[in-house]
């Protein structure tokens, strides 16, 4: 991993404040009377630098996490993949939160004013400040997380708080739910802060990589890929390269893990693998060597016809969208991967129309062969899904920061993001009005 020199981020961190400043007053002002923003009002809630941009002053002092700074560049997508590349990025998926904060300060309906807002962004970097707790000097006390937020929330303007009881608040947390959940009173502590546990955070909306089985207050939204294109023209350049890109090998695996034996489905791919070459190809990712580096996975999942999206350490994979952005229909086995995650994003009820299931137990204990199944899907259904998977490409992806108007004109994930948490919000202060009739 590249060593940035420190001046180096402190430079990036200045020129984030430099945007960040001049993209806040500019949009504070002039939409107050759009129709358009009726019932979409949000105000951005004010944040010490403590909450957000110090926290990107640290990046390089995690000695058992990787040193991220190179990954702040471009407001979180990270550098350019190659000096002349336009759309591609070398994106960090923990970075969302900032790349989020950046994207909502251009969004059309901002209001200064929180007694107007429809919902209110906390711009709070959490899973990086989880970051000394999970791996740093605050390891033993990561039931702390959050509570200094919320008494900043509690002591500066605590009207904008109680005005609705934190119901209408929310916040990006770029990692699993499984990082924030760990019980208050957990002891020896396991994995985790527990700022989803803290009943001061119950209320508000938590839009997160990974959720927890059951519903709570955290919604699942697409990790980034690589790809954030500025323009409709380059959104569709790429999208007729995936559509007419010739699919040679059957089905593909681009992951770590399952090198040792044992009943794990990563494994069972692996063997399956290796024994028919023809029909299935490993990209070699262990150790993160993929992460930042789309090139070696996304040419292999343009010749693919299926991508396999086995769980690993935790149900979820950034690989899912990265499939899904190559037109490789998505393979899962079971249903905590996607279809009971990214409601938002990916019609549940679709589901069967752009990915194939396999239950994990016919593969691990029942000895199923995936190839057999997904032979036995016949050509004109693949293509069929393939073209309902395209369909969803829009929906998944981030698009860059000031694209042009042509691609704005369509919903990418952040807006789809917003439209989720304006309507829960909505929903939730319904409820909340019936409960006290
Ligand atoms: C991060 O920065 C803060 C102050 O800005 C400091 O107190 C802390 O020790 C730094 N390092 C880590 C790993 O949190
Ligand atoms: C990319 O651009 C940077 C800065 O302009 C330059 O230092 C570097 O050599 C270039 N790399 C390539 C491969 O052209
Ligand atoms: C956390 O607690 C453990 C067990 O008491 C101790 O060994 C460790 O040094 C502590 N870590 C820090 C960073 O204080
Ligand atoms: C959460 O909402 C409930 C019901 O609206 C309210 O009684 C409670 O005080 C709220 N919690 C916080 C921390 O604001
Ligand atoms: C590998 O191929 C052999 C011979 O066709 C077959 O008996 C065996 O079950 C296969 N193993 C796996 C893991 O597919």
């Amino acid at each position: 991993m590249a060593r940035f020199p420190s001046f180096y981020c402190f430079v990036l961190v200045s020129i984030s404040l430099l945007l960040f400043r001049n993209v806040s007053s500019d949009s504070e002002d002039g939409t107050e009377n759009d129709p358009d923003c009726e019932g979409r009002w949000i105000h951005v809630r004010r944040l010490p630098s403590r909450f957000n941009l110090d926290l990107l002053r640290n990046c390089s002092e995690y000695p058992v996490y990787d040193d991220f700074c190179p990954y702040i560049a471009n407001h979180g997508l990270g550098q350019k993949t190659h000096n002349r590349s336009r759309s591609w990025y070398r994106t960090d998926s923990h970075m969302l939160e900032l790349f989020f904060h950046r994207r909502v300060l251009e969004y059309p309906c901002l209001t200064p004013d929180p007694g107007r807002a429809d919902a209110v962004f906390l711009p709070y970097y959490a899973g990086l400040d989880a970051l000394s707790y999970l791996y740093g000097p605050d390891v033993n006390s990561s039931a702390d997380h959050g509570l200094h937020l919320f008494d900043f929330l509690q002591t500066d303007s605590p009207e904008i708080w109680d005005r609705r009881s934190g119901h209408d608040h929310f916040l990006v947390m770029a990692r699993a739910a499984w990082d924030f959940s760990q019980p208050i009173d957990y002891d020896p502590p396991v994995w985790g802060t527990s700022f989803l546990h803290l009943p001061e955070f119950f209320n508000l909306t938590a839009l997160i990589l990974e959720s927890r089985p059951w519903p709570w207050q955290e919604q699942a939204i697409p990790y980034p890929t690589s790809f954030h294109p500025a323009s409709l023209a380059r959104f569709e350049q790429w999208l007729a390269r995936v559509r007419r890109s010739r699919r040679t090998t059957l089905m593909l695996f681009a992951g770590g893990g399952g090198t040792a034996p044992g009943p794990n489905v990563r494994h069972c791919i692996r063997a399956e693998c290796e024994n028919s070459t023809s029909l299935c190809d490993i990209v070699e990712c262990s150790n993160g060597i993929c992460e930042h580096d789309p090139i070696r996975y996304m040419r292999p999942m343009l010749r693919a016809s299926f991508c396999l999206q086995p769980p690993g350490d935790t149900p979820t994979r950034r690989s899912t969208f990265d499939s899904i952005l190559a037109g490789c229909i998505p393979v899962f086995f079971e249903d905590l991967s996607a279809r009971k995650q990214y409601g938002w994003h990916m019609p549940t009820a679709e589901y069967p129309d752009f990915s194939v299931y396999i239950p994990k137990e016919e593969v691990v204990s029942n000895g199923l062969k995936i190839t057999e199944v997904l032979l036995g899907i016949p050509r004109a259904r693949v293509r069929q899904m393939r073209e309902r998977l395209l369909e969803l490409i829009p929906r998944i992806i981030y698009r860059r920061h000031r694209s042009s108007a042509g691609l704005v004109a369509k919903k990418d994930a952040f807006d789809l993001a917003i439209d989720g948490v304006l309507q829960r919000v909505k929903r939730r202060l319904a409820e909340g009005d019936e409960l006290s009739r």
